[in-house]
């Protein structure tokens, strides 16, 4: 394990042709969505990124939570979540990465509603 391995989750924030887009979604400030996570993920040990397009345009913005490489190594898979277009959102996805994420940490009901599965994926 390298020093910057994250011991965390990660969390893969979609910034492309429609995820982070402005013009797609004027009302929301993805700078700033991707500042705050950032803010409060980083200092705990999670690595937040961002990616080109996820392919799955019509549920942007599109976010994934990748499980810490302990909960990986016993089964836990990444999730992923769609219409990420509010503060509520974002903030109930950065809680459930700091309890734990995937494998760990129970996900809160009202974020269930946010997950969206992808052919093949995720
Ligand atoms: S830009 Fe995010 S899924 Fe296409």
């Amino acid at each position: 394990m390298k020093e910057t391995d994250p011991v965390g989750c990660t969390l893969t924030v979609c910034r492309d042709c429609c995820c982070g887009s402005r013009k797609k979604h004027p009302a929301v400030d993805h700078d700033w969505q991707l500042q705050r996570l950032e803010a409060e993920l980083a200092p705990a040990g999670h690595r937040v990124r961002t990616s080109l397009c996820l392919d799955v345009c019509d549920q942007s913005n599109v976010m994934i939570v990748h499980p810490a490489p302990e909960a990986r190594r016993r089964g836990a898979r990444p999730v992923w979540f769609g219409l990420v277009l509010d503060d509520a959102i974002a903030d109930d996805i950065a809680d459930w990465v700091g309890a734990g994420g995937p494998g760990v940490a129970p996900m809160p009901a009202t974020l269930e509603l946010s997950v969206i599965r992808v052919p093949g994926r995720g």
